[in-house]
């Protein structure tokens, strides 16, 4: 862990991790006038320490609603970059420049121009896990909350694409009964769910209900009783009477579920091999010894092109006044 820790730096006072890192962490958001922006994919110690958690649209409102001279983002590149996409003049840290999306990463902006040229009068709709490149060649951005939403709010005669998530596009094709032009893009982390190893856990408990995000495979999905976004998975693991869940999606958000219901058992989706690779190597990228080495040498810092910036605003904007 040290190690890490200092290779993400190369300046002198690395050496100098506080003992009590919550206590700096605290000192330095008061002394940036900083707020803290974490998903629920985060460590539990940094979901705790941070002024907002939520699931990307969430954050994305946090991000356009927040007075703070500093946005420390606890998530992946895309959720920072869109953080500086909403405060172009604003300070937006990531704890690790490195923590990036498998998602994102499965659409290149090049093979997307391409894709778009060749279905002429569609309108894009891409999932926010996706690069400013491809948010700026894009209509709408919606986010795993609002796409029924929003596609439900587009005429019914006008084509579109849906990028770049083929299960969360399926999934909108089933409850919106429009047929979209999907990219074939998927998340390493919710695929890796086994169908197989869910039933045999149904098995062992009968009385637990599947709760599953969209991200994941048809195969998994038509075992859910609930399917939603991370903050729709918390709301309803709250809400129903059942005392038992099995969780298929990352476990980050186990901490909150837990913390919100600590008698209920929340049992964290099985992926096919014995490993721990439901939870997103991206996301887990940060720790909260990063988070206080970057707010302490205020970097690594997104930074855009401002063409991409200034284009990659529209669809998001459009996003939020569809989601109001
Ligand atoms: P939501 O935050 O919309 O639930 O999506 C989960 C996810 O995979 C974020 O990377
Ligand atoms: Fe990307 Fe999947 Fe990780 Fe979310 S969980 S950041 S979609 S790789």
């Amino acid at each position: 862990m040290f190690a890490t820790v200092l290779s993400h730096q190369n300046s002198s006072h690395t050496n100098a991790l506080p003992q009590d890192l919550f206590g700096a962490i605290a000192d330095l958001k008061r002394e940036l006038k900083a707020v803290i922006l974490a998903h629920y994919y985060q460590d539990p110690d940094i979901q705790d320490i941070a002024d907002y958690i939520g699931d990307s649209l969430g954050l994305s409102q946090q991000a356009a609603a927040t007075n703070a001279d500093v946005i420390v983002f606890a998530g992946v590149h895309f959720m920072a970059e869109t953080a500086k996409i909403l405060n172009p003049h604003k300070l937006v840290l990531l704890p690790d420049l490195e923590a990036g999306c498998s998602l994102a990463d499965s659409c290149p902006p090049q093979a997307f121009a391409e894709f778009k040229a060749a279905h002429p009068g569609h309108l894009v709709v891409s999932y926010i896990n996706c690069t400013a490149e491809i948010k700026a060649m894009s209509d709408i951005i919606c986010t795993s909350s609002n796409a029924v939403n929003i596609v439900k709010q587009i005429p019914a005669d006008q084509p579109i694409i849906f990028a770049p998530d083929r299960n969360l596009g399926r999934y909108v094709m089933e409850q919106t009964g429009r047929d979209l032009v999907l990219w074939q893009g998927s998340c390493m982390v919710h695929e890796t769910f086994s169908e197989r190893k869910l039933v045999e856990l149904q098995i062992q408990h009968p009385e637990a209900e599947v709760i599953a995000h969209p991200e994941c495979e048809p195969a998994l999905l038509r075992h859910a009783r609930y399917i939603g976004s991370t903050t729709a998975l918390l709301n309803y693991a709250q809400m129903s009477a059942s005392q038992a869940f099995i969780v298929a999606t990352e476990p980050g958000i186990i901490h909150q579920m837990q913390k919100a219901k600590p008698n209920k058992q929340f049992i964290p989706a099985p992926p096919m091999n014995q490993c721990a690779c439901n939870e997103c190597p991206h996301m887990r990228l940060n720790t909260l010894e990063k988070l206080y080495l970057c707010m302490k040498t205020r970097q690594p810092e997104i930074t855009l092109p401002e063409p991409i910036q200034a284009a990659a605003l529209r669809p998001i904007q459009r996003m939020l006044e569809m989601s109001a």
